[in-house]
């Protein structure tokens, strides 16, 4: 039998198979519904926080799920309550924030697509899954995908950063990964797509604070992850604190039954974030919680997670007629679906003793090193500067430098901090290290050591300091207006400068700071979002050239916090900077109101960023040659044929990550002036040459046009192949 027969007759039994899968699964559905009863089914829609104090609740059947509970133990008895005491032996789905790693701690979120490696990220995810399952959980409120271009706003560290097309291959990378390829196996973890949607605009990056966001450019920006990732198969979505245009998404019916259920024929289930739908109180969108209960289930919200409101409520509302039986009974279908999908009524329970059997296995902790290598960025290497000789002397300071609990990040609530190797713990492997203690965290003022610490670098042939950020100091709640560093970290980079010696600067935050004075005070500054359990082995081979540095920028890095939000791929205003601007001081006394230069900048930092989006150096340098498209006028369905020759020019063995950029040069609206359409790892041998081919499909330059249509509109386009978004050169094509 030909091959292709027997592939298409695989092909066909596998989808036969899923579709008698899901037939199954509605038709078990329909059973179960049919017998509960309206306070089963409000039951079903109530998740709480806890375990063990909600056991009566359980018993009578008024919880569906619960988060913040890892212990074996609690799981397994809370689910025995609910499955061999409650009338219909319904299985609890047990939840975490399990956001970059369970145990061993991945890097986080803004740190995984700083890899521009999706397979990496997705095996990450998987080793997550396998760990938090292992205890029990079976749910991750995970991956965030809120597309996020101010870097004062904490949450950056959850995300993919800036662009919508990174955004979506991390997503979809980690939705894989958590689920695997069988809902049922006992280690596939149902994801969760969160915040559905715009939290990542909010207002002056400060949280949960408003945001204006038109349709056009949901559906360009800030929708693609959300759509890659249902289409990707994420069982589970998380509605948004905030409001899109005075709506809060919480109940929000456009958003989550228009778009996400007709549009976009999304099957999964739905929940609040924590007490979204009691916010809408605050939001001044609901009189009390009985009116937001109503709004939120009505919008098309399934699971409530804590507010109370729907346990509280909903039987009065049903009976109120304010909410029909059929809204309660299609979420509670999706509840149940999801149950029946990770097999919970045949597997309940969890082996105890499996959890600590799986943590920090060696598979596990070498995949967290290999992506804490690969997100660290170099920025600057001034002189070769890096690496450093290995066996050389070196003096090692700072408040990054043993920071076990901080270098783990947040949202890394499972991660135990005597796991963590952290740099000091690590650079001894390759180094003869002079531990010199200064600033004992990233907020301390003190500068009393600095001395001691210049007269103990005479001893050393370079100086490395790990400065950066508290794990406090990013994450949920957590913005800040000014993102340069705090304390007297600065200050310590210059006394540090002072000595005269080589120093390199090692930067571990959870978000891109303003740290170009700091570079200034420095030779090479490598850059690590709070990298994680391995973080320090992984910083420890990259100093000593073990390792060579990858990583590219997946925010833009900004010269000044007043200068966001700033990202690479802004549509074009009338005016656009031209580089002839008049910076403050060269300012004229009584200068004439015109005579600086009318176009769009700042008088104190010019136009430009610090460092632009997908920027990173290597030990090594790349050469770009021979970049040519095979057309010069393509139509709708054709597909580009890129082609390029990428040259290893240096003496180290290293990946480079090449970037498709793309622009439409006249749209029906204005257009970015850049936007990313691809990217591929690439690796090289020092001196080695390879031809390179990417195919990009036209279709994929469509866009939400004028008319609100998806379509690739002709005319003029730009595409560039570069190793960051201010790099390469322009080639022309046109589309027809
Ligand atoms: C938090 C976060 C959300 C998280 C949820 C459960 O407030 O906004 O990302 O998943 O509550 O912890």
């Amino acid at each position: 039998m030909r091959i292709k027969q027997l592939l298409l007759i695989v092909a066909m039994t596998s989808a036969t198979f899923a579709m008698a899968q899901n037939n199954d699964v509605d038709q078990r559905v329909e059973d179960l519904l049919s017998q509960m009863t309206l306070e089963e089914k409000i039951g079903q829609m109530n998740q709480l926080s806890g375990g063990y104090q909600y056991t009566e609740m359980i018993k009578a059947g008024q919880v569906g799920s619960v988060l913040n509970i890892v212990d074996p133990v609690e799981i397994n008895a809370i689910q025995r309550a609910a499955v061999e005491q409650s009338r219909l032996g319904i299985p609890l789905l047990v939840s975490r924030d399990v956001i970059h790693g369970f145990r061993t701690i991945f890097p986080i979120p803004i740190g995984l697509a700083a890899t521009f490696d999706p397979a990496l990220v997705e095996q990450g995810a998987r080793v997550a899954a396998i760990e938090a399952t292992a205890s029990g959980v079976r749910w991750t409120f995970s991956p965030m995908l809120d597309v996020a271009r101010d870097p004062r706003w904490g949450r950056v560290a959850e995300g993919s950063g800036e662009d919508p097309y990174l955004d979506v291959q991390m997503g979809v990378a980690m939705v894989k990964g958590y689920q695997g390829d069988n809902y049922a196996d006992p280690t596939s973890m149902a994801a969760c797509i969160k915040h559905f949607v715009g939290y990542g605009a909010a207002e002056g990056g400060r949280d949960y604070n408003t945001t204006m966001i038109s349709e056009r450019a949901l559906r360009n920006t800030y929708f693609p992850a959300f759509k890659a990732c249902v289409d990707a198969g994420a069982l589970t979505l998380m509605t948004s604190f905030n409001d899109v245009d005075g709506i809060p998404s919480t109940g929000n019916n456009w958003l989550l039954r228009d778009i996400l259920r007709e549009e976009w024929g999304f099957d999964g289930m739905v929940v609040t974030d924590w007490n979204s739908s009691g916010e809408m109180i605050a939001h001044g969108f609901a009189e009390d919680l009985k009116d937001a209960t109503k709004i939120s289930i009505n919008a098309g919200v399934d699971m409530d997670m804590m507010s109370w409101g729907y346990i509280q409520h909903v039987k009065a509302l049903v009976e109120e007629g304010k909410i029909s039986m059929d809204t309660i009974d299609n979420a509670v279908r999706n509840i149940l679906k999801l149950k029946f999908r990770l097999g919970l009524f045949e597997n309940p329970y969890v082996d105890e003793s499996l959890a600590r059997k799986v943590a920090y296995a060696p598979e596990h902790l070498a995949a967290a090193k290999q992506t804490a290598i690969e997100s660290a960025i170099l920025l600057q290497n001034n002189n070769s500067t890096l690496p450093l000789t290995k066996g050389s002397t070196i003096l090692v300071t700072g408040p990054m430098a043993d920071a076990p609990y901080d270098q783990l990040g947040t949202w890394a609530f499972d991660g135990e901090e005597q796991y963590t190797v952290t740099p000091l713990k690590a650079l001894g492997a390759h180094f003869n290290v002079i531990n010199a203690p200064t600033l004992t965290y990233s907020r301390d003022k003190s500068t009393a050591s600095f001395k001691a610490a210049q007269k103990a670098a005479k001893k050393a042939d370079a100086i490395v300091v790990f400065v950066g950020e508290e794990a406090i100091l990013s994450g949920e709640a957590h913005s800040l207006s000014d993102i340069n560093l705090q304390g007297a970290q600065s200050e310590l980079i210059a006394a540090m400068k002072a000595t005269g010696k080589p120093v390199v600067v090692v930067v571990i935050a959870g978000r891109p700071l303003t740290i170009e004075r700091d570079m200034q005070n420095c030779d090479a500054m490598l850059y690590s979002f709070h990298p994680g359990t391995m973080g320090g082995e992984a910083l420890a081979d990259l100093i000593a050239g073990v390792a060579v540095p990858s990583g590219k920028t997946p925010m833009t890095f900004l010269r000044d916090a007043g200068q966001a939000p700033f990202y690479y791929n802004h549509p074009m205003t009338g005016r656009p900077n031209n580089g002839t601007e008049t910076l403050l001081y060269d300012i004229p006394l009584k200068a004439g109101q015109t005579s600086l230069g009318c176009t769009s900048y700042y008088l104190d930092t010019g136009y430009g960023p610090h460092l632009p989006f997908g920027y990173g150096l290597s030990y090594t340098t790349f050469e770009y040659s021979n970049v040519k498209i095979d057309k010069a006028v393509y139509g709708a369905e054709d597909t580009i044929v890129i082609e390029y020759d990428l040259t290893n020019s240096g003496k180290y063995d290293a990946t480079e990550v090449a970037q498709i950029y793309v622009r439409d040069l006249v749209g029906s609206v204005v257009r970015p002036v850049k936007e990313l359409k691809g990217f591929e790892r690439i690796t090289l041998k020092a001196g080695e040459t390879k031809h390179c081919r990417y195919e990009l499909n036209v279709s994929e330059l469509a866009y939400w046009n004028r008319d609100m249509e998806y379509v690739v509109e002709p005319g003029k386009f730009q595409l560039w192949v570069a190793g960051d978004s201010a790099s390469g050169t322009a080639l022309d094509f046109e589309v027809r």
